[in-house]
């Protein structure tokens, strides 16, 4: 009888013959879907976003932090709550505790509120939507606002049917004004004070840096829908609505990834795609072991250094096997 030892020995090689693939062949790998997928609370964090680094997308990178069951957007100019991730229509919905509402205004001479700047590098990738309206409140005549234009506030307008008009209408400016506020509604008087409020589109400033812009706060809402609810300002949705946009070459590139059993992630350094195939990471796809990525590590992980080491494994198992016959069968 076998001694149990080489019984064991023989059975793990058996077991190692039939749980690894043939090492000529490139197999698709088989990436558990938790590779780069989380949770947050109640939110899933999912490609092109990540919690975990070099999953997502490089222009995502360093966004989303899970912190106390809060998910957070950190952007230079601060952090966000993130409300919801609306993978269908590359939506995100943010809350900035710091920025003003209908029901409070939050303001102080030097600048109050986040407002909304991005890494120049995220700007291709990240943007508030179009029909997201920012409300700067309180910006100086000197602000960088009003220059260029010989009409003081040409640039204020309307954004999708929310502007300043239904804004100065909110509640929070009675108390403002109770409390003794600078200035009255439409305060645009023969003095040329600037206005009170000034309602922009992302596209027309591309940065709400209140303190920049030498405003005392800001306010941002966007339209749920195309009709807008009755009730002017008091019925708009308070918080910032940002959309991501990647390159149209991604969409290719990470359905080919996944349909073979790949986790679309990127490179570290380089920042350019990656497909994560579990022990190695390719350019293209987990089919494609000739696009195999350069190692991460010092140590050999291509496919093929795999396989030479799982080779030698399997060797140096099949000898100590052998050598253990071999001495108990007095061969020497
Ligand atoms: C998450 O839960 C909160 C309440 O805890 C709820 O208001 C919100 O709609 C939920 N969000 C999602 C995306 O389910
Ligand atoms: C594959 O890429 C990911 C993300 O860049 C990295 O964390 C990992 O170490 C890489 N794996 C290898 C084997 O190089
Ligand atoms: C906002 O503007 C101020 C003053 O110009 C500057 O010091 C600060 O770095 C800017 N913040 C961001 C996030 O760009
Ligand atoms: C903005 O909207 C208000 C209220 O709906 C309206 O009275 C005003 O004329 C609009 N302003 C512009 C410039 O369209």
């Amino acid at each position: 009888m076998a001694p149990p030892r080489s019984r064991l020995l023989a059975a793990l090689l058996v077991l190692y013959a039939c749980t690894v693939p043939p090492p000529a062949t490139a197999a698709a790998a088989n990436v558990p879907i938790t590779t780069c997928r989380s949770f947050c609370g109640n939110i899933t964090v999912d490609y092109p976003f990540a919690q975990h680094p070099g999953c997502g997308h490089a222009g995502l990178r360093d966004l989303l932090f899970c912190i106390n069951g809060a998910l957070m957007l950190h952007l230079p100019s601060g952090s966000y709550r993130v409300l919801d991730v609306d993978y269908a229509y590359r939506g995100l919905t943010l809350h900035d505790p710091a920025m003003s509402d209908c029901r409070a205004l939050d303001r102080t001479p030097g600048g109050r509120g986040n407002g909304f700047v991005l890494e120049p590098w995220r700007e291709p990738y990240l943007a508030p939507d179009p029909d997201n309206v920012f409300l700067l409140l309180g910006c100086r005549a000197t602000s960088p606002l009003f220059q260029g234009f010989p009409d003081r506030h040409l640039p204020c307008r309307n954004v999708s049917g929310m502007g300043c008009g239904d804004y100065l209408a909110c509640p929070a400016w009675d108390d403002y004004y109770d409390a003794g506020g600078r200035r009255a509604p439409g305060g645009d008087d023969a003095a040329g004070a600037p206005p009170e409020c000034c309602a922009l589109p992302w596209a027309a400033i591309r940065a709400v840096n209140v303190s920049r812009l030498e405003c005392e706060g800001y306010s941002s809402a966007y339209s749920l829908a195309p009709v807008r609810a009755a009730g002017g300002a008091a019925g708009w949705a308070y918080g910032i609505r940002a959309s991501w946009t990647l390159p149209e070459s991604n969409r290719g590139f990470c359905g080919a990834c996944r349909a073979t059993g790949g986790a679309c992630g990127h490179d570290m350094e380089s920042h350019a795609d990656l497909c994560l195939c579990g022990d190695w990471n390719s350019t293209s796809n987990c089919d494609s072991s000739a696009d195999a990525a350069p190692s991460a590590g010092a140590a050999a992980h291509s496919p093929d250094a795999i396989a030479a080491v799982r080779w030698a494994i399997l060797a140096s198992g099949l000898t100590s096997l052998w050598w253990q016959y071999a001495s108990r069968s007095n061969l020497w």
